[in-house]
C-alpha cells in the first residue's frame, strides 16, 4: 500500500543547532503512528513541518496538503462560539451540516452555542478535535493532545480518538510523552533521538484491539531503553516530562 504521507531526509536547524538531521517517515492511510522523545528532541519541530507551519532546510515532504492539527491547548477563538470555531475556514453552504455532524461525533452537540471560556478542559479538546475532523483531513496531527487532561478524561478521549480514527481512517501522527498512551493508541511507535528516528516498534494487537500484557511489558521496556530512561521506573506509568 502506498504511503499517505512521506518525508525523506528532512533537516531543520535553528541558528547553528541541528534539531532534525535527516528524518525519514512514511504513514499509510488509516495508520496511527506515535512519536516519543525527550523534551527538546525535535518532536514538535517535525510535527510543525508535517503541518506546513514550518519548512525544512532540506528534504522531501509529500502528502501534507490536507492536514489538521490538535495541540495540547484547544486554541479556540474566545470571541467565537463553539460552532463557529468548528466551522472556521468552511464555506457557509457546507458548514452547518458538517459542523453539526462533527460536534455530534465528539459528543458536544449540546454545547454548540457555548463560549469557549465556559467549556471544561475535556470539552475544549473535543471542540478542537471536531474542528480538525470537520475538514476530513488525510493527515491528523496530534501534539500531546491529552497532556493537559486529568487521567479519567484522558481515558475517555482515548476511546473517542480510537473510534473516530476507525471511522475516518486518516493517517495519524501523534506526539506524546506517555509511553502507555503510545502503546495503547498506535500501530507503530517511533523514538526520536539526536535528530533521527532511532527506534521503531510495531504494536501487535489481539482481535479485540487490546495489547497482550506480556507484549505490552516488553514494548514498554524497549521504549524505555530507547529513551535512555532508568529501567527501575518500568513498573510505574511513565511520563517523560511534565509539560
Ligand atoms: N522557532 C524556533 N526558534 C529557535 N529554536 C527553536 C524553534 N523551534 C524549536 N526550537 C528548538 O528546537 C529544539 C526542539 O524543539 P521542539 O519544540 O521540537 O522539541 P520537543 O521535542 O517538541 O520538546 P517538548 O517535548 O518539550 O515539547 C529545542 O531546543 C527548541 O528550543
Ligand atoms: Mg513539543
Amino acid at each position: 500500500m502506498t504511503a499517505a504521507v512521506e518525508i525523506r531526509g528532512v533537516r531543520r536547524s535553528f541558528a547553528d543547532v541541528a534539531v532534525l538531521k535527516g528524518v525519514d517517515l512514511s504513514i499509510r492511510r488509516g495508520e496511527f503512528v506515535a512519536l516519543l522523545g525527550r523534551s527538546g528532541s525535535g518532536k514538535s519541530t517535525l510535527l510543525r513541518i508535517l503541518a506546513r507551519l514550518d519548512q525544512p532546510d532540506s528534504g522531501l515532504v509529500d502528502g501534507t496538503e490536507n492536514t489538521a492539527v490538535v495541540f495540547q491547548e484547544a486554541r479556540l477563538l474566545p470571541w467565537e462560539r463553539v460552532a463557529s470555531n468548528v466551522a472556521m475556514g468552511l464555506t457557509r453552504a457546507e458548514a452547518r451540516a458538517r459542523v453539526r455532524n462533527a460536534l455530534d461525533e465528539v459528543g458536544l452537540s449540546h454545547r454548540w452555542n457555548a463560549w469557549p471560556a465556559t467549556l471544561s478542559g475535556g470539552e475544549a479538546q473535543r471542540a478542537s478535535l471536531a474542528r480538525a475532523l470537520v475538514r476530513e483531513p488525510h493527515l491528523l496531527l496530534l501534539d500531546e493532545p491529552f497532556g493537559a487532561l486529568d487521567a479519567l478524561t484522558r481515558i475517555t478521549m482515548h476511546e473517542l480518538i480510537i473510534e473516530l480514527c476507525d471511522r475516518h481512517r486518516p493517517a495519524v501522527f501523534m506526539v506524546t510523552h506517555d509511553i502507555d498512551e503510545a502503546i495503547k493508541l498506535s500501530d507503530r511507535v517511533l523514538v526520536i533521538d539526536q535528530g533521527r528516528i532511532d527506534r521503531e516498534l510495531r504494536i501487535k494487537r489481539l482481535a479485540d484491539g487490546s495489547v497482550a500484557p506480556d507484549f505490552g511489558d516488553k514494548a514498554r521496556a524497549d521504549l524505555l531503553d530507547a529513551l535512555g530512561v532508568n529501567r527501575t521506573a518500568r513498573s510505574r506509568p511513565v511520563l517523560l516530562s511534565a509539560s
